[in-house]
């Protein structure tokens, strides 16, 4: 029997309408619709496809040990792909949600590396978080020759410091819980009137802070800081 289709759908950064036509036909036309839970919470990228799911398409979700040990971690994504492996050994065709992109630091990655070799695969890019931010503050990315670069809060001071040196402008992800040390780091490094936090963006309950005025404590993981060390500051 030929296997299923492994499809990893990009879902975008929040707002449903900023999803692909591709991603919304696919969601109509797969055997099953699997998405991760981080932890077994409730999951973003469901939440965002939500108003376009048919409740006739069965639903698989996969708890993902997130914040855990590597091992761990890896685990959850084995026990993931054995379970998905099932659906494609039977030959259904199976969508894998993704906030996002994808291929962009997303969780799909993982189900990729695991099941692409065995299966055949699709990957639908998704509007990344990163210019939906960019569209929030309504100041873009790049221009011109200019440089851009992505750093992860997770890195660690040394290595985010080195990082946040070497940039013009920047996207600092996965802010969350490291709020605090990098309103710190941006501040020592006198940079801290040239960023803003882009919180949940595109989402109702968007909110975009200069980093000058956002009260200290953990963001939502939702979070990101752009800085812009280049003219003016961010709007
Ligand atoms: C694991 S990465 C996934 C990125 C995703 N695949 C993409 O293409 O945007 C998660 C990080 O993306 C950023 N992010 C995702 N959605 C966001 C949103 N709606 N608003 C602001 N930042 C967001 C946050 O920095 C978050 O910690």
């Amino acid at each position: 029997m030929t296997s299923g289709t492994l499809y990893g759908v990009g879902v975008g950064p929040g707002d449903v309408e900023l999803m692909t036509l591709k991603a919304a036909r696919l969601l109509r036309e797969v055997d099953l619709i699997a998405y991760p839970r981080a932890n077994g919470e409730e999951s973003f990228a469901r939440l965002i496809a939500a108003p376009l799911l048919d409740r006739k398409i069965p639903e698989l979700p996969f708890t993902i040990a997130m914040r855990k040990p590597a091992a761990v971690l890896s685990a959850s994504y084995d026990a993931a792909a054995a379970r998905l492996a099932e659906h494609l050994r039977a030959a259904k065709n199976v969508a894998v949600l993704c906030e996002g992109d994808p291929f962009f630091y997303g969780s799909f990655i993982h189900v990729y590396d695991r099941l692409a070799d065995r299966f055949p695969t699709v990957v639908v890019p998704g509007v990344t978080s990163l210019t939906a931010c960019a569209a929030s503050l309504r100041r873009p990315l790049a221009a011109g020759s200019g440089i851009f670069k992505v750093v992860p809060a997770t890195v660690g001071e040394t290595r985010l410091r080195h990082e946040i040196d070497g940039a013009e402008t920047l996207a600092i992800i996965k802010v969350g819980v490291h709020f605090d040390r990098v309103r710190r780091l941006l501040s020592e490094l006198r940079l801290i009137d040239r960023a803003a936090i882009v919180e949940r963006s595109t989402l109702s309950d968007e909110r975009v802070t200069p980093l000058s005025e956002a009260p200290p404590g953990p963001r939502t993981y939702f979070s990101t800081v752009l800085v812009y060390k280049g003219e003016g500051p961010p709007q």
